[in-house]
């Protein structure tokens, strides 16, 4: 993978709405699931402090190293794990990491992705089809491209770009591969576009769903959403910004199934799901960058957060905290077991 990341900077989005959206209090434990060059994880960590706690996660190595050179003051109190939050409750439970009091995810690429010239990504550098998040990662861009059926090409670029042309596109990788970079794969698509029009390039939703793919960002997110709401103390923030309508529907419907009691089909005239929410609904409208943001940093023009709130009850609290002590007990022989319950219960505002 490539050495020039650092040449870049990414402009977090949304930092002081985040904060607030996480409720950040001192001494507060937060996770921060996609640390990025650590911008969102450096407000929250000035924020919790005195006393507060981060555990940052990064799929990607190369963003990693950065984050750990910006966040190096803090390094005390904040572990940063170059690992996929597919893996966040796992990841939790091997560094004795829950219940928190806030998670925030800001999935997708950072300006530090999008403008390495050798990741991939991007149409505007001449790379090879990459777009790995990891290098751990079997399958690439030019897998996709060079191996899948033309059906299943044309099903990705709808599914993910919600391309109009994907059929069209589609048919023209297969008779035109194998390709190997992404000006290749731009200027066929500019080929079925007829040439460029307006603003916005021609591959862009097809580069979009390529990456979706790649990095199964969707899946991913899904099922990392389930997992922080185990990982959230009584009254923690789930905070989530998301930056196209595939992914923001995905938070948008999960936010909302989990703050029902019942999740039975319409029709079904007694409940037989036993489903209980597990989320509050914190903003019904959606949150999106001021204008002023918006003209300092135009990437951040498509951010939407969206935010709930753990509800938990009072058995699920106590087995919390029984959790925290006994892990905390083990380091502290014991003795210490009423003060921290005292905190703890303070810390997750139970009385
Ligand atoms: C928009 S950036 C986050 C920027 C960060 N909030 C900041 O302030 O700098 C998204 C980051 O999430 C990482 N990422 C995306 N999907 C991930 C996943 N499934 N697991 C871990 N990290 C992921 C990307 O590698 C990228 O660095």
């Amino acid at each position: 993978m490539g050495q020039t990341m650092v040449a870049s900077v990414h402009v977090p989005v949304l930092v002081e709405e985040a904060i607030k959206a996480l409720a950040v209090q001192p001494g507060g434990r937060y996770i921060d699931a996609t640390l990025g060059g650590g911008g969102h994880a450096a407000a929250i960590l000035e924020q919790s402090s005195p006393g507060g706690q981060l555990l940052g996660i990064e799929a990607d190595p190369e963003a990693i190293q950065i984050a750990r050179t910006r966040l190096e003051a803090w390094s005390d109190v904040a572990l940063l794990i170059n690992e996929n939050f597919v893996n966040l409750e796992a990841i939790c439970y091997k560094y004795d990491f829950s219940p928190v009091h806030g998670i925030l995810f800001d999935p997708g690429l950072s300006s530090l992705q999008l403008d390495s010239p050798d990741r991939g990504f991007s149409f505007q550098h001449d790379a090879p089809l990459d777009m790995r998040l990891s290098p751990d990662q079997k399958l690439t861009a030019a897998d996709i491209v060079n191996t899948y059926s033309e059906t299943e090409l044309a099903q990705l670029i709808q599914r993910y770009g919600e391309e109009g042309y994907s059929r069209q596109i589609a048919h023209r990788i297969v008779s035109e591969r194998p390709l190997r970079t992404t000006l290749q794969l731009a200027q066929l698509i500019e080929r079925v576009y007829g040439g460029r029009r307006g603003r916005i390039h021609p591959a862009t939703k097809t580069f979009q769903a390529l990456r979706i793919a790649v990095n199964q960002e969707l899946d991913n997110l899904e099922l990392a959403l389930k997992q922080a709401v185990n990982l959230l103390g009584f009254g923690g923030r789930l905070v989530v910004i998301s930056y196209h309508s595939l992914e923001d529907r995905i938070v948008k419907q999960f936010m909302q199934r989990e703050a029902r009691d019942c999740v039975c089909p319409p029709g079904v005239p007694t409940c037989v799901c036993g489903h209980t929410a597990s989320l509050k609904l914190i903003n019904k409208k959606v949150i999106t960058p001021s204008p002023e943001e918006v003209q300092k940093n135009p990437r951040s023009r498509s951010a939407r957060l969206r935010v709930a709130e753990r509800l938990i009850t009072q058995d699920e609290h106590y087995q919390f905290v029984e959790r925290l002590c006994s892990s905390v007990e083990v380091k502290a022989n014991g003795w210490r077991r009423p003060i921290l319950l005292q905190k703890l219960r303070r810390a997750f505002l139970v009385a």
